[in-house]
């Protein structure tokens, strides 16, 4: 039976990190270390430069997995982007990757297919499915898949705006799946989604069902009020329902995979906010602390980059190691969430 497995891992976080002080500092919300800190966790996140976008970000963090699973961009089969903060509205960031990964020019042109996956928070664990199955039914041997966000440059960095813009930072991660005859891989992947809390957190510049779908003034340049330009979110129901999501998918993964919690090495969340998943893996599934990795103090919420970039960081400080048993869960906008059972 052929399995799917990573090969792979990278990533890559722009190099301007911004404190929760900087906030204050360099863009005048009124807000403080202490509030950000205790109610998510996030000490400080990294800004991507004015010019530099989601695709730039996952060309480094590609690169790192291509050269760390042994292979050639020329070698994949297919290549999954999994973005809220694509380049632009259309087309997709996975050509723009392709591109950037010179598959389009010089003398050993490539054209691999490219996907782009839009479930924000469940973007890379939903293109997790989508690579495995690719692999399990022989479609692809191996698969690139890459989350990536560029928040900054779309963040409201106003005290009107602080709720939401002290959560989200910038970063990519990747990581190469490739078929495998030996057991081991990705075991199962348990996908849901709650369309009815679409719009518990939303950016809604773009709707389509106005006419025109944005306000036009009398030279016909567009109009965009500051709740449609910036996503908006009701907080509170959003860590309502993310602790439920993410403890449900997860008691879904392990019981239809017949494991047991003290069987998991390592519990793979994603990282929005430090305090729901606190609340899910030590109040209510009593998973001991050691076994749940997090980077939100550093990073902050990089929603589809969130989970690669904990894996690849996980690999090389030889916290995830071959035969080691995962489990993996994220919730996010729709609403939708994922979990998955991986042995490394
Ligand atoms: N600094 C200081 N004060 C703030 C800030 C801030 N950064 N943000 C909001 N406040 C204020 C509000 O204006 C409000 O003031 P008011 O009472 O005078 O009106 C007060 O703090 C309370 O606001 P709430 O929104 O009710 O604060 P809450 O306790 O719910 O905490 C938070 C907000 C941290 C966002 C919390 O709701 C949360 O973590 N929710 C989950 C959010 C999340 O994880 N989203 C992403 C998941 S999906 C994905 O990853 C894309």
């Amino acid at each position: 039976m052929t399995n799917a497995t990573i090969t792979g891992t990278g990533f890559y976080v722009p190099p301007r990190v911004v404190t929760n002080d900087d906030l204050i500092r360099e863009f005048g919300i009124e807000t403080s270390d202490e509030w950000i800190q205790q109610r998510t966790g996030i000490r400080e996140r990294r800004f991507a430069d004015a010019g530099v976008g989601s695709a730039d970000l996952a060309l480094e963090a590609s690169k790192m997995a291509l050269d760390d699973a042994g292979i050639d961009a020329r070698d994949l089969d297919m290549i999954i982007f999994a973005t809220l903060s694509p380049e632009h509205c259309f087309p997709g960031s996975g050509v723009y990757l392709q591109d950037k990964l010179g598959l389009c020019a010089g003398e050993r042109i490539k054209y691999v297919p490219c996907l782009d996956i839009r479930n924000q928070c469940s973007g890379f664990l939903y293109g997790t499915q989508v690579a495995s199955a690719l692999i399990e039914s022989g479609q692809c041997r191996r698969v690139l898949l890459v989350g990536a966000e560029t928040h900054s440059h779309a963040l409201d960095l106003t005290t009107r705006g602080r709720t939401v813009a002290s959560l989200f930072g910038d970063g990519a991660g990747a990581a190469v799946f490739c078929a495998t005859e030996e057991d081991k891989g990705v075991r199962g992947v348990w996908l849901g989604a709650d369309g009815s809390n679409a719009d518990v957190l939303a950016q809604f510049i773009w709707s389509i069902d106005r006419f025109p779908f944005v306000e036009l003034d009398e030279d016909g340049w567009g109009r965009i009020p500051p709740q449609q330009l910036f996503a908006q979110m009701d907080g509170k129901t959003v860590f309502r329902h993310a602790v439920t999501k993410i403890a449900g998918a997860l008691m879904q993964a392990l019981g239809e995979t017949n494991t047991k919690i003290e069987d998991i090495d390592l519990f793979v969340l994603h990282q929005a906010n430090m305090r729901i998943n606190e609340y899910v893996a030590n109040k209510l599934l009593k998973v001991p602390e050691h076994k749940v990795v997090h980077i939100i103090e550093r990073y902050g919420n990089t929603t589809a980059a969130t989970i690669p970039i904990l894996l690849a960081e996980s690999v090389r400080a030889g916290i995830l190691n071959p035969g080691m048993k995962g489990a993996w869960a994220a919730f996010g906008p729709g609403s939708t969430w994922v979990s998955a059972i991986i042995d490394w």
